[in-house]
């Protein structure tokens, strides 16, 4: 059964509000309405914007919110593609940012349509908890990353807070899982992946990996 959260990410009418009003009352809401996780953020997006000749991958993209600061800086080559299953999101995405060596393309997170080891970044963020079965998705995200290349992944966190009663059964009601602190990193450590960093903002985590390098 597709959940309440699934279906609000097909319709054009949230797709056309999603990036301006929900999702940086939602980015509060994950350190219940603090500013840890728009801090972070933040962080993250200047992080994206550094200047260089990347391929980065943006899966589950949504409307293309991280498109201008992760395509800002590219040189050379660099390439900036956004990949979601849902058209209305992908519309919005084509209409608001439409840059020079920026793509987005439909498909299935779980199924990326790209050979291994063609990103130098790899991003899944605020999707993962909406996806019925998500360690997959690590995965196939851990198999495009380049030799040296990192995952970024921003989601939920089952912290105390969350676990608090009612919590797990609101969030299950509306289609978000509540994901273990340990389950991300422990999958990307069984994929290889190194150099781990997770940092806690209230009920959501961030979660930085890195390929381990080519052997010359
Ligand atoms: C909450 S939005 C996140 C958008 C953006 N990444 C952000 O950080 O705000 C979640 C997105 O995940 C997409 N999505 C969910 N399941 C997917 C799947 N299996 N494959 C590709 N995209 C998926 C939805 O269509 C939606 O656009």
């Amino acid at each position: 059964m597709t959940s309440i959260a699934q279906r609000m990410m097909g319709n054009p009418v949230f797709s056309l509000v999603y990036e301006k009003a929900w999702r940086p009352l939602f980015t509060r809401g994950f350190s219940l309405g603090g500013s840890g996780t728009a801090d972070y953020d933040h962080a993250l997006r200047a992080y994206l914007a550094r200047p260089g000749e990347r391929h980065v991958l943006d899966v589950a993209c949504g409307p293309g919110n991280y498109s201008d600061d992760a395509a800002g800086g590219l040189t050379g080559d660099g390439r900036y593609i956004g990949i979601d299953f849902s058209a209305a999101m992908l519309a919005r995405a084509g209409h608001d940012h439409h840059a020079e060596r920026v793509t987005f393309v439909r498909g299935d997170a779980h199924r990326l349509p790209f050979a291994d080891g063609s990103f130098d970044t790899v991003l899944c963020l605020a999707a993962l908890y909406l996806i019925p079965d998500p360690l997959p998705v690590l995965d196939e995200m851990a198999r495009v990353c380049a030799p040296g290349g990192e995952v970024i992944v921003f989601t939920s966190a089952r912290t105390s807070v969350a676990a608090l009663p009612g919590g797990p059964l609101a969030a299950g009601l509306v289609g978000l899982r509540l994901f273990d602190l340990d389950e991300l990193v422990d999958r990307l450590r069984s994929l290889g992946l190194e150099h781990l960093e997770q940092t806690v903002t209230g009920v959501g985590q961030y979660v930085h990996a890195r390929a381990p390098k080519a052997s010359s």
